[in-house]
């Protein structure tokens, strides 16, 4: 996967993104938001799309949006204009790769459905963690692909396929858990299953206090 392909398969995704994945991630993302809430008012939300969780934040909470396809973010910054959301501070191109935020600028970081979508994402998680402050969390919400058996070989074999539609199927729970081993200032905290069918996650992590 090249961030180019990604951005532009997101570009075709856009005029019709809320129809098609509009439903299937909802109880996630409410509680991705909720989560966010409780852990911090000044959110990032990385690869926020066509902003389909803005709504559901509260006006006091402050939001910074960021998204790689232009596309989807015009269909968000519609959707901030018409539903008035002035707690929606910007909505910016960005790779959560490489974000150009100070370090520690924010309360949290969510990502929902985005880190099995980017070509490298290790660096997402990277750039996730230098952005957010000490005492803060990470909060993602994931497809978690099979280990094994069946389910795991299916989904490797429609890894071609998904790729070029942008995302992943193969993506272990193991990249999260072996990600955060590696970084001795964040301890994973939550892994919640989600619908449908449990192949998607919340998972919880906090950046160290300073
Ligand atoms: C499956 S969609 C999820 C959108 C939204 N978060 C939601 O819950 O519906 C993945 C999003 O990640 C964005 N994305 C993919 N790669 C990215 C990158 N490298 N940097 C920022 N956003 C990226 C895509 O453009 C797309 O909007």
């Amino acid at each position: 996967m090249q961030t180019a392909g990604v951005a532009a398969a997101y570009d075709r995704w856009a005029p019709v993104y809320d129809l098609v994945f509009g439903k299937v991630f909802t109880i996630g993302r409410r509680q991705a938001v909720i989560a966010a809430e409780e852990a911090g008012r000044r959110i990032l939300e990385v690869g926020v799309g066509t902003g389909i969780s803005l709504p559901q934040y509260k006006r006091e909470t402050q939001i910074v949006g960021t998204d790689i396809s232009d596309s989807m973010l015009d269909v968000a910054r519609k959707r901030v204009r018409e539903g008035n959301l002035s707690n929606v501070e910007d909505l910016l191109v960005m790779d959560a790769e490489a974000m150009s935020f100070a370090d520690n600028a924010f309360d949290v970081v969510v990502a929902q459905y985005v880190v099995s979508a980017v070509p490298n994402p290790e660096k997402a998680m990277d750039e996730f963690l230098r952005v957010v402050r000490p005492g803060g969390e990470i909060i993602v919400a994931t497809r978690v692909g099979a280990e094994s058996g069946l389910r795991a070989t299916i989904e490797k074999t429609l890894m071609p396929i998904t790729s070029k539609l942008g995302w992943r199927t193969e993506f272990p729970f193991a990249f999260y858990a072996d990600w955060a081993d590696k970084h001795p200032d964040v301890t994973l905290i939550e892994r919640r299953s989600l619908p449908p069918l449990g192949h998607f996650s919340l998972v919880r992590f906090k950046k160290q206090e300073g």
